[in-house]
């Protein structure tokens, strides 16, 4: 992981951990964004009914906006997979909805194990659907 930022940033995922509501996958998934200059914290949080399902990321995203912000320039995520695991294909194209520069914006993926992983958002959403083709 790179600059001391990012590792605040994970420290916080691994924190948020804490707070998944995951009784039926058991997989406690904690997220933690930097946007607009703030930091933000989700988990995952699931439902009887499956698909109601909420992921860690977007938690987090979606409590960021709420506030106001409007930029992601950072996200930590928190599992216990090993080796730690990467955002799903619906957190990473809500991400593109707030990150002008997908080139730019750094993904960590972290275990409580200390095992990291990281990618640009530009790596792990190529070519995804902008709404610039919406008229
Ligand atoms: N999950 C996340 O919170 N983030 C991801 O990027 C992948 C999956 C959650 C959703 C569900 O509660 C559990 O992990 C198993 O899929």
């Amino acid at each position: 992981m790179s600059g001391g930022g990012d590792d605040d940033l994970a420290a916080k995922a691994i924190a948020a951990q804490k707070g998944a509501y995951a009784p039926y996958s058991k997989f406690h998934v904690g997220a933690a964004i930097r946007m607009s200059g703030g930091t933000f914290v989700g988990s995952n949080v699931e439902n009887a009914s499956y698909s109601m399902t909420m992921c860690a990321e977007r938690t987090a995203i979606f409590a960021a906006v709420a506030t106001g912000a409007r930029v992601l320039e950072a996200v930590a995520v928190c599992s216990d997979a090993s080796p730690p695991s990467s955002p799903c294909g619906a957190c990473r194209q809500v991400m593109s909805e707030f990150t002008p520069d997908p080139t730019a914006m750094t993904i960590t993926a972290v275990n409580p194990a200390g095992e990291a992983r990281s990618w640009l958002l530009s790596e792990l959403l190529p070519d995804g659907f902008s709404g610039r083709e919406l008229p």
